[in-house]
């Protein structure tokens, strides 16, 4: 009771956001073919799909890393608190924290020296967490951090120059092809020091069907979820995409293990965007929306060699459809 309350505090960029997401709107429907980058899904509508998604009885990763979250929780803990020095536990897109909130609490119990730094793209998260964690985590040092991964990564280095524990939950590192997570990978060792720590999720390759049926789920949540990217780019950038006339379309393809998703026009259009731009669209042309990667355990031991992390553990679920890995930086 007489622990100092902890004080959530929010820090971030939020400067040009909007211009920043408008050139990324107009260039990406300027590309042949045409695309839009899946960060951009999160608005607090965004959020609110994704969490209906994460409930749709089709979409199994969250459900298998929920599971390995809630009963292996001390052995993941025991994995990160090493020889018991104090640390830093950077989440990366943090969400809702579901996940990560078992592992919090179980180092609350274990009186591990920590705080908690959640960086999301999305504002509404982030202030969500900052106010809501603390609530029902008491004693939890947190600092929200809104904005892009790497800056934000900065900004926490910058914050205290204890050890690093970077979490990287929900196979968000998917949402990369292979050799751009392999990038990132590197970018995010190039933020580590030596003895820092990444806990990745990855999603595994398993039955394509049911890896098709969690990204074409029947209650269609994944087409609103893609649909509300247009939603969002009409009302923050005074666009007039006509909803009905995109219908969703999601493949995967079992040898490269991705999973894709594309919103198909459903006829010769013409959407402006902010009064400047028109871009034309003809009838069953695509917008490719998102990229999610599924892997294999070897593919997730070759990345790691290749980006100089040295693999520590490795955390499955009962099915063994999805891994939470452990590495050491090198
Ligand atoms: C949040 C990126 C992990 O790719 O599985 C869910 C997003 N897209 N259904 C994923 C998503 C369609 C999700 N990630």
């Amino acid at each position: 009771m007489n622990q100092p309350a902890a004080k959530p505090e929010m820090m971030g960029v939020s400067k040009n956001t909007t211009a920043i997401f408008y050139e990324d709107v107009i260039k990406g429907l300027q590309s042949c073919p045409k695309r839009l980058n899946s960060k951009y899904f999160y608005d607090a509508n965004g959020d609110k799909l994704f969490q209906e998604l994460m409930n749709c009885p089709e979409y199994y990763p969250t459900k298998c890393e929920l599971e390995i979250f809630s009963n292996k929780t001390g052995a993941l803990a025991q994995s990160i608190i090493a020889d018991g020095d104090g640390f830093d536990l950077i989440e990366l897109g943090a969400g809702d924290a579901m996940k990560s909130s078992y592992l919090l609490k179980y180092l609350l119990e274990q009186q591990a020296d920590f705080r908690y730094l959640p960086i999301d793209i999305s504002s509404n998260v982030v202030n969500y967490l900052t106010v809501k964690l603390p609530l029902t985590l008491p004693g939890l040092q947190i600092t929200g951090l809104n904005g892009e991964y790497f800056e934000m990564l900065t900004k926490a280095a910058s914050l205290s120059n204890r050890r690093k524990v970077v979490l990287f939950l929900g196979s968000n590192i998917g949402n990369m092809p292979v050799k751009e997570a392999t990038e990132f990978c590197k970018g995010l060792r190039e933020h580590l020091n030596p003895g820092d720590m990444v806990l990745i999720g990855f999603d595994l390759k398993k039955s394509p069907k049911t890896i098709l049926a969690a990204y074409n789920d029947k209650g269609g949540i994944t087409k609103r979820f893609n649909l509300n990217l247009l939603e969002r780019i009409n009302r923050e950038l005074n666009a007039d995409f006509d909803l009905t006339q995109f219908d969703h379309y999601a493949m995967y393809d079992p040898e490269s293990g991705a999973c894709k998703s594309y919103l198909i026009s459903l006829k010769d259009q013409v959407v402006n965007i902010g009064g400047k731009e028109n871009v034309r669209f003809i009838k069953d042309e695509y917008i490719y929306m998102e990229i999610s990667q599924k892997f294999t355990i070897m593919q997730t031991d070759q990345m790691a060699a290749n980006t100089d992390f040295h693999p520590v553990d490795r955390f499955f679920d009962n099915k063994k459809w999805f891994v939470d890995v452990i590495w050491m930086a090198g």
